[in-house]
């Protein structure tokens, strides 16, 4: 990857990275970590989703990685402020089409992670967040954040937890959005993306050698919440 120099002021302390497999709580602890700190909350799942929800609207088979490379590269995705109070932490769009809640569906589930295997459409997407990373004070989530995109951030957190227990937080987050589904699906689905996330070639998902790890399967959003502002709150004093 040819990855924009980091600016000479550029503060690793001020980038937080935190990667983990699907529905371990990456987004809601970004989320509560960015508002706490005034940082900006960027997730990167996003950007494969919405290439994958307009792949699929355009016919373009999942299996065309050359088509789907070219598009990477191209796709003018958007994430702005919320424009709606309907539970969204942000808008996504592309061109003048609000895709927020399309990019949540399970179609998509099942198809980005092939999307997000191909390394053409790795390297569209890592530079745009790796520019969006440099400008500090950010927390950005993903699954090759820590390893691949920002390797120098300061604070870099892997959160896990067991497949049953995140494939019951999914379903339940699926459920409230009135969506009908069942728990061994959201569980299969869920089972096959960690599969392909952690096993393709380019950026498979691990932690960093310098991460730290957080297991979340007894610790609700609050106590995974303070344990990371500990860590950032020590680590600030131990470099002063
Ligand atoms: O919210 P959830 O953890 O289910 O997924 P997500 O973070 O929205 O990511 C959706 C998919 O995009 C993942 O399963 C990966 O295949 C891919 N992804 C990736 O490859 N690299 C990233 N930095 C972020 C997401």
């Amino acid at each position: 990857m040819t990855n924009p120099k980091a600016p000479q002021e550029f503060d690793p302390r001020e980038i937080i990275t935190i990667d983990g497999p699907a529905a371990s709580g990456k987004s809601t602890l970004a989320q509560r970590l960015a508002e706490a700190l005034g940082y900006l909350y960027f997730d990167t799942g996003v950007m494969y989703r919405a290439l994958t929800w307009l792949a699929l609207q355009q016919g373009i088979s999942v299996e065309d990685e050359e088509t789907l490379t070219a598009l990477a590269e191209k796709v003018p995705i958007e994430v702005t402020p919320p424009s709606k109070r309907d539970g969204r932490a942000y808008d996504v769009w592309i061109g003048d089409q609000d895709i927020t809640w399309a990019i949540r569906h399970p179609q998509v589930d099942a198809y980005v992670s092939i999307v997000s295997s191909y390394p053409g459409v790795r390297r569209a997407m890592s530079l745009q967040q790796r520019r969006i990373g440099l400008r500090g004070k950010v927390v950005m989530v993903g699954r090759d954040i820590g390893t691949v995109v920002l390797p120098e951030a300061g604070i870099k957190i892997y959160l896990d937890a067991s497949p049953e227990e995140r494939a019951r937080r999914r379903f339940k987050e699926m459920q409230a959005r009135g969506e009908h589904v069942e728990y061994e699906e959201v569980l299969q689905s869920m089972r096959e993306r960690d599969r392909i996330d952690s096993t393709r070639t380019v950026a498979p998902l691990r932690p960093a050698a310098d991460a730290i790890r957080i297991d979340s399967n007894d610790k609700d959003i609050e106590q995974v919440l303070e344990l990371v502002l500990h860590i950032v709150h020590s680590q600030k004093r131990e470099n002063l």
